[in-house]
């Protein structure tokens, strides 16, 4: 278990389109304890694979609900309906803030670490939180969805 070094803006790996895992071993098992680690070292709610210099389809997100630790590997969004409008920031943008629209409640197809196909739905911040992971697998930051950044102390912690 460890701690790795989060990726900050601007890094080119952050906007490349990440590839789709392929092998479900021993080496993804450890990748993903070691992201869950750097995700609750840095405080954050979610963290994608290309956060740490990996290009690959693996984002975790956690946000301390019932839950738990979700593990999203090659997913895919299958559905969504509504939109919710809320605060966002990045790890890979330490204390950037800025309000993002989402969809509010998304489908998701996606493998656990043993390969298997699971469907996860949310709605609200889980969904928030899952939506902002997903893009960072595709190259897209919530600073191109941010309708209008937030000034500091505005967004109560
Ligand atoms: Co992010």
């Amino acid at each position: 278990m460890a701690v790795l070094n989060i990726v900050e803006y601007p890094n080119s790996i952050l906007e490349q389109q990440c590839e789709k895992v392929t092998s479900f071993d021993r080496s993804l098992i450890k990748l993903l304890n070691n992201m869950y680690d750097t995700m609750i070292s840095a405080d954050g709610v979610g963290l994608a694979a290309p956060q740490i210099g990996i290009s690959k389809q693996i984002a975790i997100v956690d946000i301390g609900d019932q839950s738990g630790t979700i593990e999203l590997i090659n997913p895919v969004i299958i559905e969504k309906r509504g939109e919710q409008v809320g605060p966002e920031g990045c790890l890979s943008f330490p204390g950037l803030f800025g309000e993002v629209s989402r969809a509010d409640y998304i489908k998701v197809r996606a493998q656990n670490r043993n390969g298997k196909t699971y469907i996860i739905e949310a709605d609200d911040f889980l969904s928030r939180a899952i939506q902002h992971e997903i893009d960072h697998l595709h190259g897209t930051l919530f600073t191109s969805k941010v309708t209008r950044y937030y000034e500091e102390g505005e967004i109560e912690g």
